[in-house]
């Protein structure tokens, strides 16, 4: 079986499938090139004596303004403090204090003190560390060999093209394939993610008849450090969760009078918050003179400072807001299942709908463990294994590609400004039409194989950054993630209903 990631989630399956002696994973760059990796905050979970995981549904259920999946919900927070205590039992390391208890955060959206951290804000780093110690000499890792395809025969996935940097192609076919490529926020200028993150499992599912869902919901983190006019780096939420506060230029708190939970309101309004003063010309600082021994506590924050020259002793952080986690992605049931036989999806490229419009701070690595474990138990019983693979191949002829495309700098631009924080009809057409212009059926249907792996990887944005934009378009209310300013408000009519795009609308 192939997975295609390196992340938490494609761990996560691999971790629990490693007695199988055939799993191969196939990461694009390298294998710390991840989301996971840079993961500040932690993983929430009810596992404290005075938590409930009831509660934990309902903040989950709140801060995706009711268009979660509840039953998915509640696999999620039912589910996850079993797997974490697994992990814990296996000597998975969480921050304790000195009499050895958990010291759970606190971040947007929580009723309860209940995010577990390791290193301070080290803890992605921690957990895909915690697995690869594990899977060493267990699985098969190919680095810097890139997935550019999908192969599908007879409406069942078969396998995977790759392409490694030397541009050689190699087909590899196999039972089960799993995408964990994570989400698309590295189609927008300022982001918390990796530059791996964008979207190419999600077009590679679309590509290969699979259904996506949800595509507008993009959860703009408010607090990315800014330096020299740019988006340099992530400051977790949990420094709010110790009592840092935004406030202008003059001092002024930003959140004052916005919403209830004030800096610990749920991230859209604090991103829209800070947006609007940015956009009035101000500037927005994180005041940290209240959080004590930040060094200690926020480490990787302090040393991001350190590099670019920000002086957090002086107790303001410069922040501005950043595309941060796509809530939609490749449509999957309770398994990791896709809506093509033999594909599976994890992790944020998968929706599973438990975010909702807007995902709980530390819900993501949570759904990584979750369904990765599940994701990992139904390939294991999945009911025919094919004796051997027979060699897959794309039969039908294709035609060549011959691409136009912009620079990435030019998608990133036109997302960030059609299709970000705030949208409107005119802008998000606009952007549709822009992206319209690059012969999108050719990345649906085309031959890919003798484009570089950096031309398939821009063409594949484009085609990501389509289905948000056009789905944002699509979408007449505002929720979440999703807000526009030419329906400001929530409509009932689109409670609990999912804009689900399959390849077939090509074809009308
Ligand atoms: C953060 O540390 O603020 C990010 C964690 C998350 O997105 O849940």
């Amino acid at each position: 079986m192939i997975i295609v990631g390196s992340g938490l989630a494609a761990l996560t399956v691999a971790y629990h499938l490693s007695e199988l002696d055939h799993v191969m994973i196939f990461t694009k760059k390298r294998c710390t090139d991840s989301n996971s990796w840079r993961a500040q905050g932690g993983v929430a979970a009810a596992l404290a004596e005075s938590d409930d995981w009831r509660a934990h549904f309902r903040d989950t259920m709140v801060a995706g303004c009711f268009h979660n999946d509840e039953r998915m919900v509640e696999r999620l927070v039912r589910e996850g403090p079993r797997r974490l205590q697994e992990w814990i039992n296996a000597g998975m390391a969480f921050d304790r204090d000195e009499r050895g208890r958990f010291c759970f955060g606190l971040e947007g959206g929580h009723s309860h003190r209940r995010i577990l951290h390791a290193g301070g804000d080290q803890t992605g780093k921690a957990l895909v560390s915690f697995l690869l110690e594990r899977l060493e000499g267990r699985v098969w890792m190919e680095e810097g060999e890139q997935v550019i395809d999908l192969l599908v025969e007879e409406g069942r996935c078969v396998g995977v093209k790759t392409k490694r940097e030397d541009g050689s192609v190699s087909i590899w076919p196999a039972s089960a394939v799993v995408l964990a490529t994570g989400g698309c926020a590295g189609l927008y200028t300022f982001t918390s993610n990796a530059p791996t993150a964008t979207g190419d499992g999600i077009a590679m599912a679309y590509r290969a008849g699979a259904a996506v869902a949800d595509m507008e919901f993009i959860q703009f983190h408010p607090t990315m450090l800014v330096a020299g006019g740019k988006a340099v780096g992530l400051v977790s939420e949990a420094v709010r969760g110790e009592g840092a506060v935004l406030e202008a230029e003059d001092g002024r708190p930003l959140m004052d009078g916005v919403h209830p939970l004030r800096d610990l309101a749920p991230r859209d309004i604090v991103a829209r918050a800070i947006a609007a003063e940015l956009d009035r010309g101000g500037r927005v600082y994180l005041n940290i003179s209240r959080v004590s021994h930040f060094r200690r506590r926020f480490p990787t924050i302090a040393a991001l400072c350190e590099a670019y020259g920000v002086d957090f002793e002086a107790g303001r952080l410069p922040v501005a807001p950043g595309a941060h986690f796509l809530m939609g992605g490749v449509v999957v049931n309770e398994w990791g299942q896709t809506t093509v036989p033999g594909l599976y999806a994890v992790g944020e490229a998968a929706c599973t709908g438990v975010h909702g419009a807007n995902r709980l701070a530390s819900n993501s690595l949570l759904e990584a463990i979750v369904f990765g474990f599940r994701a990992a138990c139904a390939i294991r019983r999945q009911a025919a294994w094919p004796e051997t693979v027979h060699r897959a191949d794309s039969s039908s002829p294709r035609r060549l590609i011959v691409p136009r495309l912009p620079e990435r700098a030019l998608i990133r631009e036109q997302l960030s400004t059609f299709v970000g924080i705030v949208r409107n009809g005119d802008r998000l057409r606009k952007a549709v039409d822009w992206l319209e212009q690059f012969s999108l059926p050719d990345w649906l249907d085309g031959d890919l194989e003798r484009l570089s792996a950096e031309e398939i990887e821009t063409g594949y944005m484009l085609l990501v950054g389509w289905l948000v934009a056009s789905s944002a378009l699509g979408r007449t209310e505002s929720r979440g993630g999703h807000y526009r300013s030419d329906f400001p408000r929530e409509c009932p009519k689109w409670r609990g209903r999912r804009l689900v795009r399959t390849k077939e609308e090509w074809a009308r």
